[in-house]
């Protein structure tokens, strides 16, 4: 290969690198982290936290998540329908990486793991369900009961 083929080879790797990257951050920055409040080990969010804005027309998301304090990992809520929601811990059962929501599933970056939105596993090499909390409606509020 000559000099001028391969510096237009490393100009083509380095911009679909870059725009690799880009497009990386646009997904990660999809997950939408909740407004919460913690009282007695109760983490409430309201209803409208599930609600976004897109080309003027209000979309409810399938999930979002909780990061507290208190926990390692994540807490993700998926809305099931208008009045069911599941809160599951982000952390894998296999060896503890924590899981990634992947739309209406999730999946464990380390080896592969997969669950449903309900906890349930659905792909191996994990053997238990992911942990759940109880969730209640209380009115427009949601409550995880850790
Ligand atoms: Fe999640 Fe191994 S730690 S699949």
């Amino acid at each position: 290969m000559n000099r001028k083929k391969f510096l237009k080879v490393c100009s083509l790797t380095c911009i679909g690198g870059t725009g690799l990257s880009a497009l990386m951050q646009g997904c990660a920055s999809s997950n939408y982290f909740a407004q919460h409040s913690v009282e007695h080990n109760r983490i409430t969010i309201s209803k409208s936290e599930f609600e976004m804005v897109k080309k003027d027309q209000i979309i409810k998301r399938s999930f979002v998540l909780v990061k507290n304090n208190q926990l390692e990992f994540p807490i993700c809520i998926y809305r099931l329908n208008e009045t069911e929601f599941t809160a599951l811990y982000l952390k894998c059962t296999h060896q503890g990486c924590e899981v990634q929501p992947q739309g209406n599933f999730l999946v464990c970056p380390c080896h592969g793991s997969e669950y449903s939105n309900q906890g349930k596993v659905i792909n191996p090499p994990a053997e238990h369900d992911l942990t759940k909390y109880r969730v209640s409606v209380v009115g427009e509020s949601i409550v995880v009961q850790l």
